[in-house]
């Protein structure tokens, strides 16, 4: 079996403003394996959130290949998009992760439902992430990092194979960052998720298998300013 979820090669991707075009991805390749955590980190507006949303379909390349799970972009349809989205691939976005009108215990169970599962282990995350009590509250009664566990909770409750996260420890108080880190390894290590995880967090791109930096468009291992 082929165990490249992603495989991206000489990636393109601008966005046009009226007459004006900004290039934010130029030549950008990427490799991710089953079971294998990549850390992406780069300043603001290198383009890291438009990466996220090439590897889910919400976005298309200008030009170069794209591989997930082993299909090409090119012979993906909306559909295959959707479908994949809705059972194999998990996007934690930076916010607007949860649907309002539900309580968290809802919204993980509207989430299991459509990746088409009959169970799942909601409560044990929601437990697991220290915010078993939230499971009836309205997600506009939680704070910032409970929402932050809530969506990560769903996101896991679906099965996924393969977790995009933007930045998904960015609302968490540094106490709580620490508590929740080894968990969200834990929750991905058990299910053999690849998870590329855009973050500005230290201790949870240390925890990766690899740290690549986006900068002027391309990917490139991270090298720590101590070591050079
Ligand atoms: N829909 C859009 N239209 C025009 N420019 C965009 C759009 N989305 C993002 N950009 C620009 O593309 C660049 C990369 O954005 P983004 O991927 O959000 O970066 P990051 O997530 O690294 O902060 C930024 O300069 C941003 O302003
Ligand atoms: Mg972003």
């Amino acid at each position: 079996m082929n165990d490249a979820l992603i495989q991206a090669q000489n990636l393109h991707r601008c966005y046009r403003n009226g007459r004006e075009q900004i290039s934010v991805l130029h030549g950008l390749s990427l490799e991710l394996r089953r079971g294998e955590a990549v850390a992406v980190i780069g300043p603001s507006g290198s383009g890291k959130s438009t990466l996220l949303n090439l590897l889910n379909g919400l976005l298309q390349p200008d030009s170069g290949e794209l591989c997930v799970f082993g299909r090409a972009y090119s012979e993906l349809s909306e559909r295959d998009w959707a479908e994949l989205r809705r059972t194999r691939i998990a996007t934690l976005f930076q916010d607007g992760n949860l649907i309002p009108t539900l309580t968290v215990s809802r919204n993980i169970a509207f989430r299991a439902g459509l990746a088409g599962l009959q169970a799942h282990d909601g409560e044990a995350l929601l437990d697991q992430l220290g915010i078993a009590d939230t499971a009836h509250r309205y997600p506009d009664q939680l704070s910032g990092g409970q929402r932050q566990r809530a969506a990560l909770a769903c996101a896991f409750a679906m099965q996924p194979e393969l977790m995009l996260a933007d930045e998904p420890t960015g609302s968490l108080d540094y106490a709580t960052a620490e508590r929740v880190v080894p968990l969200f390894f834990d929750a991905m290590r058990e299910r053999q998720l690849g998870a590329l995880i855009v973050t500005h967090n230290p201790e949870l791109a240390q925890r990766c298998d690899r740290i690549l930096e986006l900068r002027e468009g391309v990917l490139s291992p991270w090298v720590s300013p101590a070591s050079s």
